[in-house]
Order: C-alpha cells, then structure tokens, then sequence
C-alpha cells in the first residue's frame, strides 16, 4: 500500500512535478524513422506537453511546439521545406531551434525590424537511433541517447511496434518488474482462452537486484534450477521506462496523466543458413488494442493481455488500496528508486543512468538470456530445438502484439527463410 500522496508523485509526468523532472533527464523513443517517410510531420503529445515532430527537406529532425508562435494554428499542418516547417496559415517557418526563420509579409513590409529574431517556439533536441526517434525534454546538455547492445546487433530483422494505452505510464513499468505475473496473465491465463488443460510452470523462487540501468529479475520454475539463465542472467526492468527481455525492449513512454505510449522494439536473429541479411528499412505499425466486434480488449497476444491487466487496475492505479506481497518485492524496490531519484533531481544533482560518456555508450551490455544465439545465430534446426528464449527461437508468428500487417508478416518470413 502506498500513500496517496507517494501515488501522486510516482504518477504526475508534468513539467514541474517530481517525477515529470526525473524522466525529463532522460531520451523517451517516440516515433519511427520510417514513419516519417510516410508523412514528414506527426502530431506529438508527450509527458502531457503538445508537440510536433517533422523532418524537414535537408534531413533534420525538429521537435516543436504544436502551435504557431503567430496565431497558434496547428504546426502538424504545416508543411516542410529544405530547412524548417512552416505554418499552413500566414507562412511563418521555423527550424529545428524553435527560431522563427521566416515571415514572409513582415519582411515584406517592414524588413528591418526583423520581428522574427525575437519570435522562438519552445524545441527539444531528438535523434535517430535503431529506427526510433528519440526526444529529450530536459535541460541542457542533453546526455547521450543509449546504445543499448542489441541497437549493435546485425543480421537481425528488427519491427517496431507501438500502442496507445489508455492508463497511466508507472503501472505499465510496475509490470517491467513482475516475474510471476507472467506464470499467471500469460501461461495460465492463454491456456484457459484456448480451453487447453494443464498449467504453466510454477514460480518456485524470485530474486531482485539492482544494477546501473536499473533492476535484474531473477526467477526459479518449477523443472528448472538456480544453473539455469533465468536465474543466473535475468531480465532485465530497465530504468526508468522499459523491460527489456533480451530480445525485444517495451517502454512505456507517458503521453500525459493518463495515457501511455507502448513502444516495442523487437529483433529477430536470422537462421545462419539466411546471413549476410542486411534489414534496408525496419518496419513500425500501430497494434490495436480493443476488439471492435465485443468492446473488449484485445487477448490473444502477450503484450495485449498485459495491456488489459494495466488498464485493468483503472486509468491511475489507487495504490492505497492494494496489498502487497512477497511477489511484489521488485514493485516495492523500483518505486523507493524512483521517489529518491526524483529528490536527486529536485536537489539539483544528476539521476542515475544518466549517459555521458562517448565511449561508454559505444555498446552498453546487458543482462541477456541467450547472448550467443543473438550475436552469433544458430542453424535453423537448432533455433528450432530450443524453446525457452522468446525472440531466439525463430517463431512462425509474432506472439507479442495482435494486428502485425500482412507486409511486415512476409518481410520477416522472407528474412527468416520460413517461406
Ligand atoms: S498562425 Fe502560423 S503563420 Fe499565422
Ligand atoms: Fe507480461
């Protein structure tokens, strides 16, 4: 049980609040590269703040204000040009610093007062990396935007997925770091809606550390033993927004109060018979979450049946109501974390994880089941002996999200040599 005050603060993403300044240090993936050869502008609300994303005809990426500095029309109208986007309504452009650049009648009735040197629209930094767009709305300087080790990876096909979830963000990490849920909301639960028998293995033990990105989960199933990768490696709740698996990332990136951005990234190591496999464009799509025949959510995949459960415990968990166990450990240790990184940051120092150093951030490892089947691969035959790596095992399917297009679906197959 937490109090209700502790509840506010883990659970506010506003600029100004606690814990909108602690994840205001911090890069949050927004959007796909690709998705924005589809359109060159998005609509973008983040952290409860209302932004647009464009990239302009020279390349740059720009993070803007969503209204017009002139008469707040709406920028994701705009259109782009060789440096900057510029406002549907009168023509004011503006680059990627959130300076006014042009405004076509004021220069052309009054050149020299150059009203648009005093004209600037609020702008955060982003940056491309592993096929996602990354912004960052803290202060200056900004810290490097994280070369996780699998963003290193090759011969991989890599989607990624997002989804918009109608709850808040820290509910959607509480999960990040919930072992047994899995036994229950996935094992269990699939094989009740499929009406198979039998149970999912039992969770015999679970252990919780903290590392410099955040928390390793540790567990023992019934059949297995403390030799075992899942205990002996873990996974992985990364800090401050993710879980990451080994093979796949999921952050739960705040859009404001009340909803939440699922942002999957997934790579898929192809069978050593299929290399050299060089991805040129990695796939994005938008999973939908509600069944449009009943109402309901969406449960066939595991990623949906984890959005039912978030959305499940209301738009903002009332976490003076629950009762915690032993199983929620890992829960208890990540929310002390985070409400004492918010007072580092309130007292003006630097949070944890934060990434500074060029040559850190070349690849930063992490705890990874299976690390050999990724970076180096495995004959299709083997990767189909083994069955206990999600990601690792060349599936037939994508088992996380419902709604993979048919596109993405064959381009995958293709990779994997599956058709
Ligand atoms: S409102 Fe944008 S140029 Fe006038
Ligand atoms: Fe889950």
């Amino acid at each position: 049980m937490l109090s209700e005050k502790d509840n506010r603060v883990l659970t506010q993403v506003g600029a100004g609040t606690p814990m909108g300044e602690l994840l205001r240090r911090y890069w949050m993936p927004i959007a796909a590269v690709t998705e924005l050869d589809d359109a060159p502008t998005k609509a973008v609300r983040l952290m409860g703040e209302d932004l647009v994303l464009y990239r302009d005809k020279g390349g740059r990426y720009g993070l803007l204000d969503r209204h017009c500095a002139h008469r707040r029309a709406d920028l994701c109208y705009g259109y782009v040009e060789d440096h900057g986007l510029r406002c549907h309504y009168h023509g004011w452009r503006y680059g990627e610093t959130g300076q006014c650049l042009a405004q076509p009648y004021e220069e052309m009735a009054h050149p020299e007062a150059r009203f648009k040197d005093r004209i600037r629209l609020t702008a955060y930094p982003m940056e491309a990396r592993a096929g996602l767009l990354w912004a960052y709305l803290g202060p200056a300087p900004a810290p490097l935007v994280p070369t996780w080790e699998p963003f290193t990876w090759t011969n991989g096909f890599v989607q990624i997925v997002f989804s918009e979830i109608p709850c808040n963000w820290f509910q959607a990490q509480e999960n990040s770091i919930d072992p047994v849920h899995f036994e229950w909301l996935h094992g269990n639960w699939s094989r009740t809606l499929r009406g198979a028998g039998g149970r999912a293995p039992t969770h015999l033990k679970i252990r919780f550390d903290e590392f410099d990105y955040g928390f390793v989960y540790r567990r023992v199933l019934e059949g297995q033993s403390e030799s075992d990768e899942l205990w002996t490696v873990g996974r992985s709740c990364l800090w401050p927004n993710c879980l990451f698996t080994g093979g796949h990332f999921e952050w739960r990136v705040p859009i404001d109060d009340h909803r939440t951005l699922s942002v999957g990234w997934f790579f898929d190591r192809v069978p050593n018979e299929m290399e050299p496999y060089t991805q040129d464009r990695i796939p994005y799509w938008y999973g939908p979450i509600r069944d449009p025949q009943t109402g309901r959510w969406i449960t066939t995949h595991v990623m949906n049946q984890d959005f039912a459960a978030w959305t499940g415990q209301g738009t903002i968990a009332d976490r003076t109501q629950e009762h915690l166990g032993e199983s929620d450990r890992g829960v208890i240790m990540m929310r002390r974390k985070l409400l004492d990184q918010a007072e580092v940051v309130a007292r003006g120092g630097e949070p944890m994880a934060v990434i500074r150093d060029a040559e850190l951030n070349r690849c930063i490892t992490l705890p990874i089941i299976g690390r050999d089947r990724f970076v180096n691969g495995a004959s299709r035959a083997s990767f189909k002996e083994a069955n206990s790596t999600p990601g690792a095992f060349l599936p037939e399917g994508f088992p996380f999200v419902a709604g993979q297009p048919e596109e993405v679906r064959k381009a995958y197959r293709r990779a994997m040599g599956l058709d």
